[in-house]
């Protein structure tokens, strides 16, 4: 019997999407990009598991009114997950327990793997990974405070490069409880640069019973495929590829129940994501301007999957209008028509 299980009295529930062999794809938290809109849209596209943006434990348990709106989804989009950060145990499993009380979730996750100043030297997400006792109190007092909610738990790699630790860290998770544990393959000190390390999130695989899921630069249906093959995870999450073209769930699920590789959707089709998806996040602003410019950033990363992406980038900067997008739209069918690259604009469908 574990430590942890003589500690905390209980033996962990499982996570039901990974039953009867099952390789769920999972959509990552990703904080500003994975509201309640891009979820559901990934959700149609194919994405199994979906996770909230990270929420403060502290502005739960201090009953902050925007911490609450981060919590909201729609039941369409379960099995998701409320990701919880910070590092005082005892706030940890009361903010979970708000949480379950309130939108009563499939799972909470907890984040061990941010890297952002303003969390980390508060001690809350990868600062954990170099306070390993405090990581496992937090998740044993979190996993005991929920059952039988499951909780899962996402790691990164280490701390920096002379502090890869991702094993003995998985270890003491699933000593503690944790139903599945989430491995980004980098270290807190390489941010998003540098290349993720399967070799360690394969070692990470191997080393638990609790399912693995694998997470770092899965930027095709191919790779997802390469990685699952290679190593022992039990499912893979994809965060900035679903960005650029959230069909990479379709064409993975697609490629492994067929072994064949499909395209991206048309150039009409993807236009028509991008539309919609504006157009649902202006209804829920319930204003255009601020609406519009809030999805910039978000437009600049759906123009990785377009043609004349730099000359896409330079107009989206500036959009601020619906209309101003359609047009932007049909004049990149039309160019790419020109050019060969597409279809017809004749195929942008009506809002
Ligand atoms: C804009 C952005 C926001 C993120 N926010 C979170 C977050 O709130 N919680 C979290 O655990 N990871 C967060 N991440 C990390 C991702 O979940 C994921 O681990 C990372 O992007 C690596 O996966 P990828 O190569 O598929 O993008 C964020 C990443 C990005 C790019």
């Amino acid at each position: 019997m574990p430590d942890s299980v003589r500690e905390y009295g209980l033996m962990a529930p499982g996570l039901p999407c990974f039953q009867n062999g099952a390789f769920p794809l999972f959509l990552a938290p990703m904080a500003g990009v994975s509201d309640k809109t891009f979820r559901q849209l990934c959700k149609e596209y194919g994405a199994d598991v979906l996770t909230t943006e990270f929420v403060s434990a502290e502005g739960i348990f201090r009953r902050n009114e925007r911490t609450r709106e981060y919590l909201e989804f729609d039941e369409i989009e379960r099995p998701i997950g409320v990701q919880l950060f910070g590092a005082d145990a005892g706030h940890m499993a009361e903010a979970a327990r708000h949480v379950i009380d309130w939108v009563r979730p499939d799972f909470i996750d907890l984040n061990f793997g941010c890297p952002v100043n303003k969390v980390v030297c508060r001690n809350g997400g990868s600062a954990l990974l170099k306070d390993c006792p405090t990581l496992q109190k937090v998740a044993g007092t979190v996993v005991s405070a929920v059952a039988p909610v499951p909780v899962t738990a996402k790691i990164r790699i280490g701390w920096d490069a002379d502090s890869i630790n991702a094993v003995r860290v998985a270890q003491l998770l699933a000593d503690a409880g944790i139903a599945a544990i989430t491995v980004h393959g980098r270290t807190r000190a390489q941010g998003y640069s540098g290349e993720a390390d399967w070799k360690v999130i394969s070692e990470v695989a191997e080393s638990v019973s609790v399912p693995v899921i694998g997470n770092g630069d899965l930027a095709s249906a191919s790779i997802v495929a390469k990685r699952r093959a290679e190593t022992n995870i039990a499912g893979a999450m994809i965060g900035r590829a679903a960005m650029s073209g959230p069909w990479i769930f379709s064409q993975t699920k697609h490629y492994f129940t067929t072994g064949e590789l499909i395209e991206a959707p048309r150039l009409s089709d993807r236009w028509n994501l991008i539309v919609r998806h504006c157009q649902l996040v202006v209804n829920d602003w319930g204003e255009e301007d601020p609406a519009i410019r809030s999805m910039r950033a978000r437009l600049m990363a759906y123009s990785r999957s377009m043609p004349e992406a730099k000359r896409l980038r330079d107009k989206f900067s500036q959009v601020s209008t619906l209309a101003e997008i359609r047009e932007i739209a049909a004049e990149n069918i039309h160019s790419s028509a020109r050019q060969n690259i597409a279809p017809t604009i004749a195929e942008l469908v009506p809002l």
